[in-house]
């Protein structure tokens, strides 16, 4: 049984696969809309969500399946009683053959995903990832540029609280000849984990800057963010930055003929609605292909689930050595925002890639060790 916790739970054949039957989907709805007849999807989220929670309730009635949601969890579940996600998600195991949760909380999917028995999605787990994004950018920048290498790919906005953006970074990091201009405020720079966990060891391109006008004609594809407001701990500082980087019809003058303009929305105002017009905007094109990648998604795990219903793949923690158990649980991620810290019963997993760096499973921050 397979989950998608992370992006690169997904080899480069099998976000390939998925892209294939997405194109397929598209092409022939009607092959597909039996394909999970009799099987649930729940839908959890305890954060707002139009795109992510809509698209995968649409791919699966689109599936034959049937859905069950709780659109708020935060405040009409019983987490408001108290219970944990890794008791939601033993419970929520019962009544549905596949889960997609979002939640505020780093590493919240892969908590779900260690002690609930069906596979399960991350649909965005605080500020560390969202990998069905991810699924609809892919399919975005293929249909759209013909190719996945030899790209280079301007990242503008929000790269520390943006989630969309560490998994797609995490992504390209499985093709080559991507060169990454990573655009941001010093204070909302990509997070040092990203660097050190994908950037470094595959030798990947990047230069950060400070400015959208400097590079804008360089790129192939520009990837505009929000400033993610509700990540923010001092007001403040969000209304300072909330206007860094704003891509309007003056600034698209500058940028190739052949450039596409991405956007994982909801955007606020870092793209002018003018730019809507301008064939090179393809937002609303990813919004569509998020639903016929989650369609493929969704198949595929079932498929999996099908095939073997017992053995577990849970991202970091399948990918890496562990630190033996009893070790572990001596030891406690310090970083506030990650599931193990506001839920202590949520089992401690560290991992290693080269035996002396440990990171925890959840949120991927460097632990320490003596
Ligand atoms: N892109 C995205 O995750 O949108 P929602 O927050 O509306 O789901």
């Amino acid at each position: 049984m397979k989950s998608l916790l992370d992006i690169l739970d997904l080899d480069r054949k099998e976000l390939q696969q998925l892209i294939d039957t997405a194109s397929d989907i598209r092409k022939f709805p009607g092959k597909y809309s039996h394909a999970c007849d009799g099987k649930i999807l729940a839908t959890l989220f305890y954060e707002p969500s139009t795109r992510t929670r809509m698209s995968f309730e649409s791919a699966m009635l689109s599936l034959g399946g049937g859905v069950i949601s709780m659109a708020d969890a935060e405040s009409s579940s019983s987490a408001k009683k108290g219970e944990t996600v890794i008791d939601t998600a033993r419970v929520i195991s019962c009544y549905a053959d596949i889960i997609a949760i979002r939640h505020s909380k780093e590493g919240a999917a892969l908590a779900a995903a260690d002690k609930g028995t069906v596979p399960v999605i991350n649909a965005g787990d605080g500020g560390h990832g969202h990998p069905t994004q991810t699924l609809a950018d892919l399919m975005t920048i293929c249909t759209e540029k013909g190719r996945m290498e030899d790209l280079t790919i301007g990242v503008a906005g929000d790269l520390k609280y943006g989630r969309t953006v560490h998994s797609l970074i995490s992504a390209f990091s499985l093709y080559s000849g991507i060169k990454l201009v990573l655009i941001s405020p010093e204070e909302l720079s990509l997070p040092r984990y990203v660097i050190d966990s994908v950037v470094t060891p595959n030798h990947m391109e990047y230069i950060e800057s400070r400015s959208l006008e400097e590079h804008i004609g360089d790129l192939d594809v520009i990837y505009m963010t929000r400033i993610q407001q509700e990540r923010f701990e001092d007001p403040t500082a969000y209304g300072r930055l909330k206007d860094s980087f704003i891509l309007n019809g003056a600034l698209m003058a500058s940028a190739k003929d052949d450039c596409i303009v991405m956007h994982p929305l909801p955007r606020v105002n870092e793209i002018a609605p003018e730019v809507d017009e301008d064939k090179r905007a393809c937002y609303f094109k990813q919004v569509a292909n998020g639903r016929s990648m989650r369609m493929a998604l969704i198949k595929m795990l079932l498929e999996e689930a099908q095939k073997d219903p017992i053995g577990k793949e849970i991202g970091l923690a399948s990918r890496a050595a562990r630190l033996p158990e009893p070790e572990a649980k001596k030891h406690r991620c310090k970083n506030e925002r990650c599931i193990t810290y506001s839920e202590p019963s949520t089992e401690p997993i560290f991992v290693t890639e080269d035996g002396r760096h440990y990171r925890c499973a959840y949120c991927e921050r460097t632990l320490a060790l003596k």
